[in-house]
């Protein structure tokens, strides 16, 4: 793995920042929860979580924990699935009239993006675009520190536990776009793999694959050194590329979707993998939000866009509604046969760091080699068949395509930038694949 990948470039960035919640990982430690709050001071923090963890055992566990610590809580649970603008303002104004000193969140991605914007917009009220990037949004700086934030994941996948973004659906774009702000970190996360035991398997196969693309992308993003220098520090993007810390949290999250991924999947007692793969979204999530992602999340949203009338089995949410793992891995194996010509020796490592033989392959080879790759682990693991096992045909990949063009950062953070129509042919590619 060449350091060679990393070489300084002419006006090139030579300096990148790690951000990193404090984080605790192993089973049981949920219940660490009030200790920690009341190791921070708090003294009443707002939980917010999803409709469907509200009543559960999980929950239990972690107010239980908070008022045996002595901390007051109020509780947020009207969460959409891949949160709206309404969801953000239901719990922006939770959070503004709670009188908190703290917010802990539980849940998957939904639950820790609610609570990490519902801060923002609590905090520093402001027009709902305003602090998204452009060409959505006027690319308005987050004016200071949020609340102290504990983040507990209960799925294998979306690593938000350690970025510093919050995906959110925008009603009026009907796609989803990134609110980023370095105050957006959570300050903490708790990681217990016992939060998965329950979830079934297409749960921890769509997060599985968000977590294989997050490490795949990092480890194949544009290097830091290739984005323009920033000169003020306080300025350096959190897209700042591929760089030396996010490799090496990369390839073990990847060594690690390879070897239990399927377990995973396939035998919810399996407790060797589902802890496995907790630890692999962490470090996924510890990479991604030090590098970014690029072409399969940023093509993963024009899917999202385009779902009028799709559902899937197994999640209780109105239609329209494809698992976020699911929308990004569906382009995977063309868009990674498309990008390993622009960086080879890094897509034939990825494969190989997957469970590849890469013994005999060459340069040339990398795409195929990754393709195949991928391939299988989305037929062990479950997946649809391209974009027409969820029911996308080839008439709207025009405008799929327009919609994921929009993209812009995370499409420049690939090593080679993808035009519009080159988002179109890949899609073309991303039909169907056995
Ligand atoms: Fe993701």
């Amino acid at each position: 793995m060449g350091c060679q990948y990393f070489e300084p470039t002419s006006g090139g960035a030579d300096t990148f920042t790690v951000a990193m919640p404090k984080l605790t990982f192993g089973r049981g430690c949920l219940a660490e929860l009030g200790a920690r709050a009341a190791a921070r001071g708090l003294r009443r923090v707002g939980l917010i979580t999803d409709r469907l963890l509200v009543n559960g055992p999980l929950v239990d566990i972690a107010r239980r924990s908070l008022i045996a610590a002595g901390i007051d809580v109020a509780v947020f649970s009207d969460i959409r699935i891949e949160p709206d603008q309404a969801t953000i303002e239901a719990a922006a104004h939770f959070v503004a009239d709670g009188k908190f000193d703290g917010v802990v969140s539980i849940g998957g991605g939904s639950s820790m993006d609610t609570a990490k914007a519902a801060m923002v917009y609590a905090l520093y009220p402001a027009g709902f675009t305003d602090y998204f990037g452009p060409p959505v949004g006027a690319g308005k700086p987050v004016p200071g520190p949020l609340m102290p934030h504990i983040a507990c994941p209960t799925t294998s996948g979306t690593g938000s536990e350690c970025t510093s973004v919050s995906v959110i659906r925008l009603g009026d774009e009907e796609s989803k776009f990134v609110l980023g702000s370095p105050y957006l970190l959570p300050d903490e996360a708790l990681v217990d793999p016992a939060c998965t035991d329950s979830l079934p398997a297409n749960v921890v196969a769509s997060t599985g694959y968000d977590l294989l693309c997050h490490a795949l992308e990092c480890y194949t993003a544009r290097a830091y050194t290739r984005w323009d220098r920033i000169d003020d520090p306080t300025r350096r993007p959190l897209l700042q590329g591929a760089n030396p810390w996010s490799d090496l949290a990369a390839i073990k999250a990847l060594n690690i979707v390879g070897n239990y991924l399927e377990r995973g999947v396939k035998d919810a007692t399996d407790h060797e993998a589902r802890d496995q793969l907790m630890w692999g979204a962490t470090l996924a999530g510890m990479a991604f939000g030090n590098s970014g992602t690029h072409l399969a999340h940023a093509m993963s949203y024009g899917i999202t866009h385009l779902m009028h009338d799709i559902t899937t089995d197994g999640y209780p949410v109105p239609s329209p509604f494809i698992p976020h793992g699911i929308s990004v891995v569906l382009g995977a194996p063309a868009i990674f046969r498309f990008l390993a010509p622009y960086a080879p020796a890094r897509h034939l490592e990825a494969a190989g760091f997957l469970g590849a033989d890469t013994h005999n392959a060459i340069d040339d080879d990398a795409g195929e080699v990754l393709a195949t790759r991928l391939v299988e682990l989305m037929r062990g693991g479950g997946s649809p068949n391209g974009l027409e096992g969820v029911g996308l045909t080839s008439d709207l990949i025009s405008a799929m395509a327009d919609s994921s063009a929009r993209q812009t950062r995370a499409i420049a953070n690939a090593p080679f930038t993808a035009s519009r129509d080159d988002i179109e042919a890949i899609y073309r590619q991303a039909i169907s694949y056995w």
